[in-house]
């Protein structure tokens, strides 16, 4: 893991003082310092990253990654002069890091909690009585004398925690009006300790303004107690200057200070089975989530936890022997061609449901091949590398890098030791022959307790089961025990499974599972439907091929384009390149700009659009800004075009700062979707950008701007515009194109 980012907020003072010995720190601390009289942005005309000198390049920043101790992010911190100008990028984490300290400061957390328990004390009452009236049996006395209150305030003065990020209360401004960000503690606190509110956030103010002052005007007071937070222009101005000189990288973005290991569980289609829409969901919502979790700079592994293993393999291993003998060999195993699995699973399928001797073959052969027995592990193989051609093609198709797979037969030898486990722990007990977990909360409809199955009474396990061993594997075993040690599990599923996760992510706490500091989260997503909101399916009613699906949306790009006059002479490969980038970055766009939880309506007309919320609209107005640039710096149309350099940015009318006060939310946005896991705020940011975007061109013109310095100011704008649509695009796994 590496740890060479510096946290985005004033250096707690341990660190800073190891920070200053290091030398990298000591040369930019003395370029800072010899630049603090000049302003940032004559820096940035340099065209470079301006607070390292001579790194222009994100390989060259990933060198230094790996050689040395922060270097990134350090410009001008306390450490050098208050008049120096500020260049790091400073979203919410910073204001909430300011505001967190002002609490700790200022308060004691003991006394906020006896005064919040106080006041809870005093105002459920009326809940109370309504409580008493509804099972009146029980005459419970709901007054509490003076000296039991004042035991529950010690109690939970004694138990109170020390302040957290959440106890800030900092979130974006609600009113444009309001400024970027507000501070909604004061309230809260002010109530707890039987102060005026106001007065409390006052004192809040005057703690953070000495750390906030050189980027924000002075905080304004609002109503009962709210701190609204506006950025200076001078700061918003000088933000996109510097992310307009890295525009083919990352724009100068922070990575995080604390990296975490993060294993992401996705795609994960079944064995010999059609990988299906909900598959498809998984899999663009999965990558997105990787994709930006790893730019954060989180360690990222990205599994593939394919349905290998099972029951029903014994029937496709029974069958090979009858159909495909050769299949049974190890030697020649995986050379057979199988065919079309979907067909080979029904054809099994079917003689399964008919056959009794084949059914009870069938039995042996999963007992076989659990035995590790060299003709059903061959058999086995075959199925798991002719399944894997398939999904590779739709790997290929869709982009898709760097998922490894490691399906549920990698936990197989796990598994004997969770069920022992939970026997041990008294967790899991016999029912009806086999083995189950039952969990507080979790009933049949008829009221029966539900049992979350880990044992089956003919001995073999369920998928429960794996799950339990998997969570045992990624977070609970240590490395030297081949386990993952993962901070953070995610896992991207339909939401017909979330039961299926709850139940076993509580076994597991139950268990013991899961260490402190590591969080197991379900991703869930609704259903993909058809236009018309019914099941998705081919007009003669089967379930839609992958492949088709995507083959057809890069068609119909493929004719759209083809019949513009304009691309009459463009090459066929050409057009063959940019409809597959619009083809299948429509179908992800559309997916990703949902809201993940809502059901949604897959419709080709409406997703391949120029107009709206879609990948076109999106690529378009990218390969638009592209042309401005190109025709401003006189550039041929031919190869990739070449950025101006990033120059002070002079503003001349209210539509270039609406559009840099949208830029400047995209690190905030990156953090809301790293903690929600809500790719669709990523698509409606990019929308309100391009938005923005198009007001701004509408009001001022670029090439014919009043003045050269305007001119490069605007040209500024299009560069920081274009490399923020190009970067959001491609952690949604969208590549962009320069000309359309
Ligand atoms: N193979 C499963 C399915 O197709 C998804 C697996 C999800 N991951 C997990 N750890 N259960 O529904």
């Amino acid at each position: 893991m590496c740890s060479w980012t510096l946290p985005a907020r004033a250096f707690g003072v341990s660190r800073q003082k190891a920070i200053s010995r290091d030398p990298v720190f000591q040369a930019i601390r003395r370029r800072a310092i010899s630049t603090s009289q000049v302003s940032f942005s004559r820096l940035s005309k340099t065209g470079r990253t301006p607070p390292i000198s001579g790194i222009s390049s994100l390989q060259q920043l990933n060198a230094i990654k790996r050689t040395q101790t922060p270097a990134f992010f350090l410009s001008t911190t306390t450490t050098t002069s208050s008049t120096s100008p500020s260049v790091s990028v400073k979203s919410m984490g910073y204001v909430q890091d300011a505001v967190l300290e002002a609490l700790q400061e200022l308060f004691d957390p003991a006394e906020v909690a006896r005064g919040a328990a106080l006041a809870k004390l005093e105002k459920p009452k009326k809940k109370k009585k309504k409580k008493k009236q509804d099972n009146s049996g029980d005459s419970e006395d709901s007054s509490i004398s003076e000296e039991e209150k004042k035991a529950i305030a010690d109690m939970a003065a004694k138990e109170a925690k020390p302040f957290s990020i959440a106890d800030t209360m900092v979130t974006l401004a609600t009113r444009a009006d309001f400024g970027d960000y507000q501070v909604n503690a004061a309230m809260g606190l002010a109530k707890s300790l039987g102060m005026n509110p106001r007065e409390c956030a006052s004192m809040i103010v005057e703690k953070i303004r000495p750390k906030i002052e050189d980027f924000m005007e002075e905080p304004e007071i609002a109503g009962p107690g709210f701190i609204n937070l506006r950025f200076k222009p001078e700061y918003l101005t000088s933000v996109v200057e510097y992310m307009a000189s890295d525009p083919a990288g990352r724009l100068g973005l922070p990575k995080v200070s604390k990296p975490q290991k993060i294993i992401i569980d996705y795609s994960s289609p079944n064995i010999a089975k059609e990988m299906h829409v909900g598959h498809l969901r998984s899999t663009i919502i999965g990558d997105t989530l990787s994709n930006l979790l790893s730019f954060s700079g989180h360690d990222v592994v990205r599994l593939n936890h394919v349905g290998d293993w099972g029951t029903q393999f014994g029937m496709l291993v029974e069958h090979l022997r009858d159909e495909y003998p050769a299949a049974l060999s190890l030697e020649t195993s995986q050379d057979v061609d199988l065919g079309d699995l979907v067909e080979l699973y029904k054809a099994a399928k079917k003689r399964f449901d008919v056959d009794d001797e084949f059914k009870a073959r069938a039995r042996e052969g999963v007992v076989n091949l659990q035995a590790g027995n060299d003709e059903e592990i061959a058999a086995w193989q075959a199925l798991c590398a002719a399944s894997r051609v398939e999904y590779q093609k739709i790997y290929d198709m869709l982009g898709i890098k760097g998922l490894q797979e490691r399906g549920e037969s990698f936990y197989n030898p796990y598994l004997k030791d969770v069920v022992e486990d939970l026997e041990s722990k008294g967790l899991a007990v016999e029912s009806e022959g086999a083995t189950a977990v039952f969990l507080e909360g979790y009933a049949n409809r008829d009221g029966t307790p539900l049992p979350m199955l880990v044992r089956k009474s003919d001995g073999g396990f369920n998928y429960a089961t794996t799950d339990l061993a998997a969570i045992r594997q990624r977070v609970e075993m240590t490395s030297e025990d081949g386990g993952e040690r993962a901070n953070r599990v995610l896992y991207v599923t339909d939401a017909g499974q979330a039961q299926h996760f709850d139940m076993v992510f509580s076994a597991a706490k139950m268990a013991g599972y899961v260490p402190e500091g590591s969080s197991l989260e379900h991703v869930p997503f609704g259903l993909v439907q058809g236009e018309d909101g019914k099941k998705f399916a081919t007009r003669s009613g089967d379930t839609v091929r992958l492949k088709d699906l995507l083959n057809e949306a890069v068609r119909i790009a493929g004719d759209d384009l083809r019949a513009r006059t304009e691309n009459e002479n463009v090459p066929d490969d050409v057009i063959d390149q940019v409809a597959r980038i619009i083809g299948i970055g429509a179908v992800k766009y559309a997916d990703l700009s949902m809201n993940r939880e809502s059901n949604y309506r897959f419709s080709y007309e409406r997703m391949l659009s120029l107009n709206g919320n879609t990948a076109p609209y999106m690529l378009y107005s990218y390969a638009r800004i592209c042309g401005i640039i190109r025709k401003a710096s006189g550039q041929e149309v031919v190869g990739n075009i070449k950025w101006p350099e990033a120059s002070k940015i002079t503003i001349t009318d209210d539509s270039e700062m609406e559009l840099i006060r949208s830029i400047v939310r995209l690190p905030d946005i990156l953090t809301e979707v790293e903690k929600d896991l809500y790719p669709n705020r990523l698509c409606d940011f990019l929308f309100e950008t391009s938005q923005k975007f198009n007001k701004f061109y509408e009001s001022c013109s670029v090439n014919n701007a009043e003045s050269p310095e305007v001119k490069s100011s605007r040209l500024t704008l299009c560069t920081a515009t274009a490399g923020t649509i190009r970067l959001v695009m491609n952690l949604l796994g969208i590549e962009v194109v320069e000309k359309m």
